[in-house]
């Protein structure tokens, strides 16, 4: 694990740190004296969470999928909170079952992508004005599983079924992730925004991400596994390197990038098409009704 070289005293928004690497890293940062916010859906996993963590760690309900939640949230943190140092946009899932949210967008493409648009986009008022403030987005190395995009995930009547369908949006919304993650530092480079955006990816670690998908489930909880304390690496080395710019992208540096440690790695080469960046972009941002 990283030494600690400069986190501390901050307040980190971690979403979803009810399980998992969310929740291995609200762990690890608490305990170097930074304030957390338990970012979570689920308000009894959040509470038990926050208990468990105890001093330095507070539970705030989060529903990342959701618009209104999100307005609330960042409501209810400014209420509670004057300032912010990195929000960690970590909430995700995997394979899940066919489902809409209430505007019949598509759950996995709302949850693991629009709701880290949107939430970076509201909490950027709070960011500005701390040192050195982040954004870390965790995506993942199914972003190099995308040849060509498929922009169908903007129309809300598309249906998810099969698994080859589930497996393709995952993989999608990491690459949006991403391609969020770069074109966000871009443009804070432009209008002289000081705040870093970072893209990383665990490897592959247990955590609770396979529980919708039977075959999943056991994979992610074999022995063999890296320990979500081990896939955490990424995140946390995001969270204290201060020789990062902004518009990485934080892998492992191993060949297959399942296990190892973080480095920065080359994105799938279509992150680099500023074409497919901008439009990204825009869709997102028409959908999401916020700009920045
Ligand atoms: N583990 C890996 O090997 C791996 C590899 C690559 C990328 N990742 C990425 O790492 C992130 C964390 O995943 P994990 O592996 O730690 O899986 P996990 O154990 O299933 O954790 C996912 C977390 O996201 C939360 N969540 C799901 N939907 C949410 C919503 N709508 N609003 C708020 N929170 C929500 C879950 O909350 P509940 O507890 O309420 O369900 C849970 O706390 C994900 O974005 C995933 O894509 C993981």
């Amino acid at each position: 694990m990283q030494k600690n070289l400069n986190l501390t005293n901050k307040t980190i928004i971690i979403t979803g740190s009810s399980s998992g690497l969310g929740l291995e890293a609200a762990k690890r940062i608490a305990s170097l004296n930074n304030t957390v916010i338990i970012a979570s859906r689920n308000e009894k996993r959040g509470r038990k969470v926050e208990k468990e963590i105890g001093k330095n760690s507070y539970f705030m309900q989060l529903d990342v999928s959701n618009k209104e939640s999100m307005d609330n949230f960042v409501k209810n943190f400014n209420k509670k909170f004057s300032k912010l140092d990195i929000l960690i946009n970590n909430a995700g899932i995997m394979l899940h079952p066919p489902k809409k949210t209430e505007d019949g967008t598509e759950i996995t493409f709302a949850t693991n992508y629009l709701g880290y648009f949107y939430l970076s986009l509201k909490l950027i008022p709070n960011l500005v004005s701390s040192y050195d403030p982040k954004i870390i987005n965790v995506s993942s190395i199914s972003s190099y599983h995308v040849d060509k995009i498929n922009w169908d995930y903007f129309n809300p009547i598309k249906k998810i079924s099969s698994f080859k369908e589930k497996r393709e949006i995952y993989a999608h919304t990491n690459l949006f992730r991403l391609m969020f993650s770069i074109e966000l530092q871009k443009r804070f480079n432009k209008k002289s925004v000081p705040i870093k955006s970072i893209a990383c990816h665990p490897g592959v670690a247990k955590s609770q991400l396979g529980r919708y998908f039977f075959l999943a489930k056991l994979i992610y909880a074999l022995p063999v596994m890296a320990s979500s304390r081990e896939g955490v690496k990424s995140i946390i080395f995001s969270c204290i390197n201060q020789n990062l710019n902004g518009g990485e992208f934080v892998g492992l540096d191993t060949k297959r990038q399942h296990r190892g440690n973080p480095t920065i790695v080359k994105p799938n080469p279509i992150v680099e098409i500023e074409d497919q960046r901008n439009k990204l972009w825009q869709m997102t941002s028409e959908k999401c009704g916020i700009d920045l």
